[in-house]
């Protein structure tokens, strides 16, 4: 029913998200060590994870939209980049302990309940490379806020499954 959901939505229009990565996330760059491994979780059209594979890091990226996915290796492809992106669900997919420089969450937990939240956020947190304080890995969330025109928009379209989540 997500995944549905996620599917109109992409293939309603030719890009969702555009193909600039988000500035904010941009800056991660100069936190990162090199070769770091980076995991983009609702990767959807890959704008970020683009960015991050340009700079030479090793991403993968997972979303539950089959659209998505096919449109972000497309672009990986015509970039000569290689992106590893799948579909999967973040609520069944399970991260590798101890891996990844970086995990990015670009809009994506706005979607799911508190418990669900919770889970993730515990995976991600097992996902991170631990190498000492200075070198661990980073996670970056980003999430629409309450003035955010598609937010304001959301009540009339989706059902709500939780306080603060349509
Ligand atoms: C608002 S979009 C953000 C896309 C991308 N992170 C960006 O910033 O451009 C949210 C993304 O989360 C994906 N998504 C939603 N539920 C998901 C789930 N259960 N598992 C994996 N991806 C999911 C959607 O398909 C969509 O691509």
């Amino acid at each position: 029913m997500k995944q549905n959901i996620w599917e109109k939505e992409y293939k309603n229009v030719h890009s969702l998200w555009g193909f600039n990565p988000n500035s904010t996330l941009s800056q991660y760059v100069e936190m990162l060590p090199e070769n770091g491994e980076v995991l983009d979780i609702g990767i959807g059209e890959g704008r970020n994870a683009l960015f991050f594979a340009k700079q030479g890091y090793a991403v993968e990226g997972i979303d539950i939209s089959e659209t998505a996915v096919k449109r972000c290796l497309e672009l990986s492809k015509e970039h000569n980049l290689n992106i590893n992106a799948k579909v999967q669900d973040i609520t069944s997919f399970e991260i590798e302990p101890n891996k990844y420089s970086l995990i990015i969450l670009s809009n994506v937990l706005n979607f799911f309940p508190d418990k669900d939240i919770k889970i993730i956020i515990e995976k991600v947190k097992n996902g991170l490379i631990k190498n000492g304080l200075i070198k661990n890995g980073l996670v970056y969330i980003n999430a629409f806020d309450d003035k955010e025109p598609g937010r304001k928009k959301a009540p009339e379209k989706y059902k709500q499954l939780a306080e603060h989540t349509l």
